[in-house]
């Protein structure tokens, strides 16, 4: 029974000499497009083009409020063109395959996104899912549930809103490979998807908030989900750019039988006890006793000596961010070869400003894990084990020498990885984070985890790096290689550095 984060982490290790067998029914292969029978979704109109921003500024420039015109159907199209769509094909004899904006484990791709329209010019208000596969909405209610979206948020969000967006995780999309262990990478990749998102009204200078923190139930129904196969994770909120009248909350009926079963994806579907269980005890959002964990200190780690992080914009021709969404991919081609500091600086440059985002937020989501990296061969840097302080803008060294080959070892012998100039890590102590948010902790560092390495991989295309996220790991390997106390352990590393121009 399953009853913590710690002890679903342990439960869904990976061990060298303990690994289950990777047999996978090909019979029962889950598809990757949600669609509900008799609903005609509407098309969402061709979008124009984003803003050709840098990365740099709209991750660092701090929103106000309110969003300064009204939220257009073509806003909406483009912030859904731009978070999540299709950027790249590859043909298996006669079937075409398409792969997304945001990246996911296996390309199995469990995120969905769904939109509440609340004062949408050109959108009647209702309940929607985002179609991808046919760049359309699929209308599930109609009618207007801004004030129901906010008192499922908690604490309660803004009444006043242009629109809502949800990320669900439709767990079998995973599990048909990962088995148990699939919540990880359902919340790491859900956190993916999230980062596009908060980047794509960024650069439409929308002001918004996202919430890891809600009632699961009533969001659950509101969005017409069976629990046990698909659960909202994560609730955005877009302000309107003037209040208007609140409304009521609404009688939410449950969806049609059809509806609901819209949310499976294969013939035979296995429900995993060990998600679910981690699921319920997720479910309860704690109040945290104070406001920040430190948790950094608390990963068995010795202090580090801290060094600034000195500045280098000298580079140029960075892709803009519309352009570095659509070449993103994940490159496994690293050379071994120096790496610039000016390439180096910019992506902790990145980091530290994704991270500081919510700092001022209801609950700092940044401190349910800490950052740090693996440096190779990188100009003017001592290759070791550090930590990022993203807040001061500072690196802790905690240890010289060569952790990058051991790592590729723990990371399933992904011998590619040994030449990658870097290899970031998202830590943390599953006890702690219980202690100050109970097992939803555990969501926080997941998603967060996923958020960051969406943005190193964007902050890497953009410089012209290459970068690719690790979720196989044997978990106890990676521990010991960096020195973790026993509650703390490695949740994602994301691999970065020169790659082979093809
Ligand atoms: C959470 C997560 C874990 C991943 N783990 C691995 C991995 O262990 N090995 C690997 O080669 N690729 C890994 N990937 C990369 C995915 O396979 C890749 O994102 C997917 O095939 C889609 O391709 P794209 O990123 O080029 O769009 C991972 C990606 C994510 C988001």
């Amino acid at each position: 029974m399953v009853s913590s984060a710690r002890q679903y982490h342990n439960e869904t290790s990976y061990d060298r000499f303990d690994m289950q067998g990777g047999y996978m029914d090909w019979g029962n292969q889950p598809t990757l497009y949600k669609t509900y029978p008799d609903i005609n979704p509407i098309s969402l109109p061709e979008p124009s083009a984003v803003p050709e921003v840098s990365l740099w500024d709209i991750a660092g420039k701090p929103s106000d409020k309110p969003s300064p015109s009204p939220l257009h159907l073509q806003h909406l199209a483009q912030i859904l063109s731009v978070a999540y769509s299709f950027t790249a094909q590859s043909r298996h004899g006669r079937q075409v395959f398409y792969y997304r904006s945001a990246a996911s484990a296996g390309a199995l791709y469990p995120a969905e996104l769904y939109v509440g329209a609340h004062h949408i010019e050109d959108l009647p208000p209702g309940i929607y899912h985002y179609n991808i596969g046919d760049f359309a909405l699929a209308p599930l209610r109609e009618g207007q549930f801004e004030q129901d979206v906010a008192d499922i948020i908690i604490p309660p969000g803004s009444p006043h809103c242009s629109a809502s967006l949800f990320i669900s995780g439709i767990f079998f999309r995973s599990a048909w490979k990962y088995r148990k262990r699939a919540l990880r990478y359902v919340l790491l990749d859900a956190g993916h998807l999230l980062e596009n998102v908060i980047l794509a009204l960024r650069s439409l200078g929308l002001n918004y908030s996202y919430h890891y923190d809600f009632d699961d139930d009533k969001a659950n129904h509101l969005l017409g989900f069976d629990p046990r196969q698909e659960a909202c994770l994560v609730a955005i909120q877009v302000y309107a750019h003037r209040s208007f009248e609140t409304s009521h909350p609404q009688n939410i009926a449950p969806l049609s039988r059809e509806m609901m079963a819209a949310c499976q994806m294969a013939p035979h579907e296995i429900v995993y006890e060990e998600i679910q269980q981690m699921q319920t005890v997720c479910g309860t959002v704690v109040e945290p006793q104070k406001r920040y964990l430190e948790l950094r200190k608390h990963l068995g780690l010795s202090s580090p000596q801290w060094f600034t992080l000195e500045p280098d914009d000298s580079g140029e021709n960075e892709l803009a961010f519309p352009q570095a969404m659509v070449q993103r991919r994940s490159k496994r081609n690293y050379i071994a070869t120096q790496s610039s500091y000016q390439r180096f600086y910019k992506m902790l440059d990145l980091l530290c400003k994704t991270m500081s985002q919510d700092a001022q937020a209801a609950t700092p989501y940044h401190d349910a894990i800490t950052v740090g990296y693996l440096a190779g061969d990188i100009e003017k840097v001592t290759s070791g084990f550090y930590l990022l302080d993203p807040v001061k803008k500072r690196y802790g060294l905690i240890g010289k020498g060569t952790f990058i080959s051991p790592m590729t070892a723990a990371c399933l012998n992904q011998e590619w990885l040994s030449n990658a100039a870097l290899h970031f890590l998202f830590m943390t102590n599953l006890e702690k984070i219980d202690q100050m948010w109970g097992a939803r902790g555990y969501r926080y560092a997941m998603l967060t985890a996923g958020r960051l390495g969406q943005s190193i991989y964007l902050g890497a295309t953009a410089l012209g790096l290459g970068s690719c996220g690790i979720g196989a790991l044997y978990d106890g390997e990676a521990r010991d290689i960096l020195g973790l106390n026993q509650e703390s352990c490695l949740l994602y590393l994301v691999a970065a550095g020169p790659v082979k121009r093809l």
